[in-house]
């Protein structure tokens, strides 16, 4: 049985298949609409979302199963002191995929000691979204062609963005990428993310603050917001959340071909002018979300079409 709890879980092998099976399903969806007939996903959302849930739900629904699952942890027996281990022995007597998204770090790692089922990890705190990086990726490779010789700006919030620590490792393995990393001191990415990625591997990685600086020089530019929900302080959430608003006038230095992505939720991070540009890719990159989960659910389910 295979979880997917890390983005390192999948090799490049099996990211190419997922990929290349979330653009036969994009071109030919009829073909998948009863490969998990009788087949049941849970969502198990101990934290918001919208994107996640709803595209894993959507994802289910068009390969022919069903779904089950709650929203927020307020209405599951989590109030009444439930363990995660628990919760998925429980609800692996109901379903045969779970996903989860929880505001621990290595929550999900934890359910998939004991689930009977496939665990995937939907979010878990500020460390890893394996999902979103799936979808990345698929976004990446139809906008631009290739997964690797390229120049790619994280810009944010790449302290607390569980994306952009999930991206980079994901990245790391593909050819010729250069790493421009955009924040305030206070928001740089994590030690373990600049050890362990770019340092053990020999990645060459630049931090900047400025993004008027770099952004001519960008493939493509993966935009995040600031993480209010997991500041200690309210005041530095103030004082830090417009850092950077990305507008028509900086887009005005960047290459013809730049690809924004944005794993949503925008707050004011990227002006809403910045969305009638051919190069504003988030919403794009939230429908492919919903393809590379019904790529995912096959493959964890190892169910196959011919
Ligand atoms: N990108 C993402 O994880 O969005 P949600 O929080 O809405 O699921």
């Amino acid at each position: 049985m295979r979880h997917l709890i890390d983005p390192m879980d999948l090799s490049v092998q099996e990211i190419q298949e997922m990929l290349d099976l979330s653009n036969d399903i994009i071109a030919n969806k009829d073909k998948y609409s009863e490969v998990c007939k009788g087949k049941k996903l849970a969502t198990l959302f101990f934290e918001p979302s919208t994107r996640t849930r709803l595209s894993f739900e959507a994802a289910m629904m068009e390969l022919g199963g069903n779904v089950l699952g709650f929203s927020s942890a307020d209405s599951s027996s989590a109030t009444k002191g439930e363990s995660v281990h628990d919760t998925v022995q429980v609800v692996g007597c109901y379903a045969d995929v779970i996903a989860m998204r929880h505001p621990k770090e290595g929550a999900p790692l934890l359910a998939s000691l004991k689930s009977p089922v496939p665990i995937i990890n939907a979010g878990d705190g500020g460390h890893y979204h394996p999902t979103q990086t799936l979808t990345d990726l698929l976004t990446i490779q139809r906008e631009k062609g290739r997964l690797g010789n390229m120049t790619i700006g994280f810009c944010g919030d790449l302290k607390f963005g569980r994306t952009v620590h999930s991206l980079i490792k994901a990245l790391s393995r593909y050819e010729n990428i250069r790493y421009i990393l955009i924040s305030p001191k206070e928001l740089q990415v994590p030690d373990y993310i600049r050890t362990e990625v770019f340092e053990n591997n020999n990645i060459p990685y630049q931090q900047v603050e400025s993004m008027d600086e770099v952004i001519g020089e960008l493939d493509v530019l993966y935009m995040t917001r600031v993480q209010r929900e997991r500041f200690f302080n309210e005041a530095d959430y103030i004082r830090l959340k417009d850092t950077y608003i990305l507008d028509t006038k900086k887009l005005k230095n960047a290459k013809e071909d730049l690809s924004i992505l944005h794993p949503l939720p925008r707050v004011n991070e990227i002006s809403t002018k910045v969305d009638d540009d051919p190069r504003a890719c988030y919403f794009r990159q939230a429908l492919n979300g919903k393809y590379v989960r019904m790529a995912l659910i096959m493959k964890l389910l190892g169910l196959e079409v011919e």
